[in-house]
């Protein structure tokens, strides 16, 4: 299959154009380098031994996205990975984030549906689930837009509306929305991995600066939570295990609007996150007890048994994998993709 990545050039589009290429498909990317590197694509060739095209612009804009399909396509299907995903950040700019997150949808649709794509396939969140008397999240718990707590997961939930009446009328099309729950790790080379701009917000990646020297301590937000060691509980899932997922996704896609749970269904703690980590080093990393964080659940984690029935994948990796590759990465790339 011919598949446009919108966002292609990010950390899960390019675990999945590696995951794909290794399927036999030919992936082709498309993105604005906001938040990445162009390095990727020669990653992605020494990697798998094909340098695969990379379109730098706004996949908001439909120029940008005709341009993709005239000089690379015709498309089978688009994977829509391009989107702002900072939960933070979203809540001091609303408006960029439903701007860009629900224009991109648009623009690579009106494209994409006039240029006969087949499959539409979504990156959605696990943070779209709103009531935690529902976990483990199946796909069916309780999806409230005004409950949810940040303009991120509501911009999410409401692609997630959009396509599904967009399917509606176009029912020869598939649509798949992949609700992701924490993705971390990075590929067994070493070659590409997590590259956040600045101090990361997110725990794995804190971690892997820590360990590095980068930053000084790990903080742990909130030790006073209702779960086994009082830390927060996150279905982490390797990034590897959730590009292969994608990969499930587009050869099972069926006409029609499905959505999957792409997780472990195992919750692990922040402290469990942290062990396994010192694991991997090989000593202990600094680190002490700080306030929760504003917004943070005690615990979320899914069950991934739809995908594994309809779609035949699971995750396979454990979280020693996810830490033990994130070590190797922060280690071969102490700098991200800058060096
Ligand atoms: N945490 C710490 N210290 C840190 C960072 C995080 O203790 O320095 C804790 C958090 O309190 C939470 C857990 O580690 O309990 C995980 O936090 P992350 O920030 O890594 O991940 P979140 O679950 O908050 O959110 C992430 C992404 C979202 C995405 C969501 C589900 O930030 O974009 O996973 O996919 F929507």
């Amino acid at each position: 299959m011919r598949v446009l990545l919108a966002g292609g050039a990010g950390y899960i589009g390019t675990h999945t154009a590696i995951a794909l290429l290794e399927a036999g498909h030919e992936p082709v990317l498309l993105d604005d380098l906001s938040n990445t590197s162009d390095v990727v694509t020669d990653r992605i060739a020494e990697i798998t031994g094909t340098r695969v095209p990379l379109i730098t612009g706004d996949a908001a804009d439909d120029e940008v996205v005709e341009s993709a399909f005239d000089a690379h396509g015709p498309f089978d299907a688009i994977i829509h990975f391009a989107a702002l995903k900072a939960v933070g950040e979203s809540v001091a700019k609303p408006l960029e984030y439903y701007a860009n997150n629900l224009d991109t949808t648009y623009a690579l649709l009106r494209v994409g549906l006039a240029r006969g794509i087949r499959s539409f396939v979504f990156s959605s969140t696990g943070t779209v689930y709103s009531d935690p008397a529902d976990l483990p999240f199946t796909e069916e718990a309780t999806r409230n837009l005004v409950e949810l707590s940040n303009p991120y997961s509501k911009s999410k939930l409401m692609n997630e509306v959009a396509l599904t009446d967009i399917q509606a009328v176009n029912p020869e099309v598939n649509v798949t929305l992949l609700r992701y729950f924490n993705p971390v790790g990075a590929h067994a080379s070493g070659l590409v991995g997590e590259d956040p701009k600045g101090i990361p917000n997110n725990l794995m990646p804190f971690v892997a600066r820590v360990a590095v020297g980068a930053l000084p301590e790990i903080g742990i937000f909130g030790d006073d939570y209702d779960t086994p060691d009082g830390t927060g509980l996150r279905d982490y899932i390797h990034v590897v295990d959730l590009a292969e997922g994608h990969v499930a996704a587009l050869e099972k896609a069926q006409p029609g609007l499905a959505s999957y749970n792409l997780g472990t269904g195992n919750p692990v703690s922040v402290r469990g996150l942290i062990e396994s980590f010192e694991r991997a080093v090989g000593h202990e990393l600094p680190k002490s007890v700080k306030p929760r964080r504003a917004g943070d659940l005690a615990a979320t984690y899914c069950s991934p048994e739809k995908a594994e029935r309809e779609l035949g994948w699971k995750a396979t990796r454990t979280i020693d994998d996810m830490t033990a590759s994130v070590w190797n990465w922060q280690q071969k790339n102490p700098s991200g993709y800058a060096g």
